[in-house]
């Protein structure tokens, strides 16, 4: 099966009430957890590279992991590219192969982001690769872009029929109170549903997507913090506000921050219980399997795709 774009995965997701998990991924332990993850537990995938990712690894080198993810797995797996800032680097990511891309020009005016958004859908259309835009801002940091929490503003449902029907795109990224990072709320965690739900009315089946959706595990933050670390204050999405939006019009859900952690929290574990250790084996594979445990317990009681691929 080749690298596949998101039409007949976000169809499928509309329909039967989930979500698919699209995971960001910098190199090859964390994609081989993710994927052993989804092969046990039959799911569809999004994996997507952010251009910091981009930049770390290369592109190339990422797209031949997934290629090999996909061989490796047999699974139904589209290539994303996370928050794409600018069309030139959508076109770069289309020519590297990704088969969905997002055009982030959220932090432009409307008349603009519909402008870029739609120069986006035209080239990638003519490609079959969909695409992702975003409107509303999100609190939080995105690569260079750091959104002050007075700067981040919700969607407005007014918008989303205009913007949708003069841009073609193919799935849109909503903000309700979803922030990047794993410092999501001071107080108590709200999430505007009344926004996601009045959406969800003005356009029918038109697959939402919710980024700044990891749920910043407890037991990540301890494992963390008693072995070294320091992340007071952390605060993700509670995991039952997730599931209610995976089963409503939020097809795909975006998880980065929970990944970051899990690998984190199992090298400083292992650093502490082995502080001999020097072989990189030694602790990237207790990473990568804590990277599998944490994607399994989101396919399955978060997101819901498991038995769906
Ligand atoms: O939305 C942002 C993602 O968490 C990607 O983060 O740009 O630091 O790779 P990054
Ligand atoms: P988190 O920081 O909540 O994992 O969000 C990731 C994301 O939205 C990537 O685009
Ligand atoms: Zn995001």
């Amino acid at each position: 099966m080749p690298l596949l774009n998101t039409t007949e995965m976000f169809k499928k997701a509309y329909k039967e009430g989930y979500a698919i998990g699209a995971f960001n991924v910098n190199n090859m332990e964390m994609i081989q957890g993710i994927v052993s993850a989804a092969k046990e537990e039959k799911a569809p995938l999004i994996l997507q590279v952010s251009s910091g990712a981009r930049k770390y690894a290369n592109p190339l080198y990422l797209r031949k992991l997934v290629e090999a993810a996909v061989e490796d797995s047999g699974l139904p797996i589209a290539l994303h590219l996370d928050h794409g800032d600018s069309y030139e680097l959508c076109k770069s990511a289309i020519e590297d192969g990704f088969t969905s891309v997002m055009i982030d020009a959220s932090h432009h005016s409307f008349e603009e982001n519909i402008k870029i958004t739609s120069r986006v859908v035209k080239l990638a259309h003519d490609k079959g690769v969909t695409v992702e835009a975003e409107l509303g801002r999100l609190a939080g940091i995105e690569d260079d872009v750091n959104v002050s929490d007075a700067d981040a503003c919700y969607t407005d449902p007014a918008q989303v029929e205009e913007f949708v029907a003069r841009t073609g795109v193919d799935s849109l990224a909503i903000a309700i109170g979803t922030s990047h990072g794993a410092f999501k709320f001071k107080g108590d965690a709200k999430l505007r549903f009344d926004i996601l739900e009045d959406i969800a009315k003005r356009v029918p089946n038109f697959p939402i997507v919710l980024h700044g959706a990891s749920s910043v595990l407890p037991e990540y933050v301890t494992m963390i913090q008693e072995n070294g670390g320091s992340m007071p204050g952390a605060k993700g999405v509670p995991e039952a506000m997730l599931r209610k939006a995976a089963q409503s019009a939020v097809c795909k859900i975006n998880i980065d921050s929970d990944l970051r952690m899990a690998f984190t929290a199992a090298i400083r574990k292992h650093f502490t219980e082995n502080p001999a250790h020097f072989d990189p084996r030694q602790y990237l594979a207790p990473a990568r399997e804590l990277i599998k445990e944490c994607v399994k317990h989101k396919l399955v009681n978060v997101l819901g795709c498991n038995g769906k691929a």
